[in-house]
């Protein structure tokens, strides 16, 4: 199995965009968990269903086993493990550790190809718990100046956090959203983030597809709509491209 944690701290960076549309363009050939880690529970909403109040992913700090808290999607192959609404990670001192032991006693990676994991805007115990056993950190941001300073300061905390563990980094991968090429400070931005982290790090860009917002209010996932979007194009584009990378 391949953990795939899609993060930024920066909020409103298509986090939850890229985590849904990923989630079920791997469910056609592959068989896929989808944590939804952000107690707002928008993944769940983007896959059909929402978050719960009563068990959820956020319950296995309470003492549930994470395989309890699964339920179908409207995606065959597609599982999720969905938020659990009023969890607040700050009441509780260490919760350090609980997602890897949780994979590895319930022998995750034997049931699912992949597990994408959704995070919340925030450095956290969350986003650290998700740290902890990613493979791979898919970091969306918007081409914007702060956007650019964000992908720093996620880098910085991917690389911090495999060091506090004593173990090497995840492959931290460079998703742009929301890209306009027509506007000069979106093409300039790419080319920084080029320069500052490599250009092989980088992913082609999203572009702005209205689509990729009212899918999740249609319930439709544009994955199961027939009707061809460039929003749609994109993804399936990023997801081969990721695809390549895990080869
Ligand atoms: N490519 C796109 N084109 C148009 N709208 C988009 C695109 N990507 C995301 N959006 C919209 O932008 C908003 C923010 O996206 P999303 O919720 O995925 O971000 P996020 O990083 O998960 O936010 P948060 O930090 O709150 O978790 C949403 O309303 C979403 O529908
Ligand atoms: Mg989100």
């Amino acid at each position: 199995m391949k953990t795939i944690v899609i993060s930024n701290r920066k909020g409103g960076s298509a986090k939850t965009t890229t985590a849904v549309n990923l989630a079920s363009q791997l469910a056609k050939n592959a068989s896929v968990l989808l944590l939804d880690f952000d107690t707002q529970g928008h993944a769940s909403i983007g896959v059909g269903s929402k978050p719960s109040e009563s068990l959820g992913v956020h319950s296995i700090f309470l003492g549930s086993t994470l395989s309890e808290t699964f339920i179908p999607t409207i995606h065959d192959r597609l599982t999720l493990s969905p938020a659990l609404e009023f969890f607040d990670v700050y009441e509780y001192a260490d919760l350090r550790g609980v997602l890897k032991s949780r994979f590895k006693h319930e022998r995750i990676a034997e049931f699912f190809d992949y597990c994408i994991i959704d995070t919340p805007p925030t450095f956290d115990a969350l986003l650290k718990n998700s740290l902890e056993v990613a493979d791979r950190v898919v970091i969306p941001f918007v081409p914007h100046h702060l956007g650019v300073v964000a992908v720093g300061q996620m880098v910085r905390a991917v690389y911090q956090s495999a060091t506090m563990l004593g173990r090497d980094a995840a492959e931290v991968d460079i998703l742009p959203v929301m890209f306009n090429p027509h506007i000069l400070e979106h093409k300039a931005a790419l080319e920084k983030v080029k320069t500052s982290f490599g250009k092989d790090k980088l992913f082609s860009p999203i572009g702005v597809d209205i689509k990729l917002a009212s899918q999740f209010e249609s319930g439709d996932p544009l994955v199961l709509n027939k009707r061809r979007s460039k929003g749609l194009k994109d993804y399936k584009n990023f997801t081969n491209e990721l695809l390549e990378r895990l080869k």
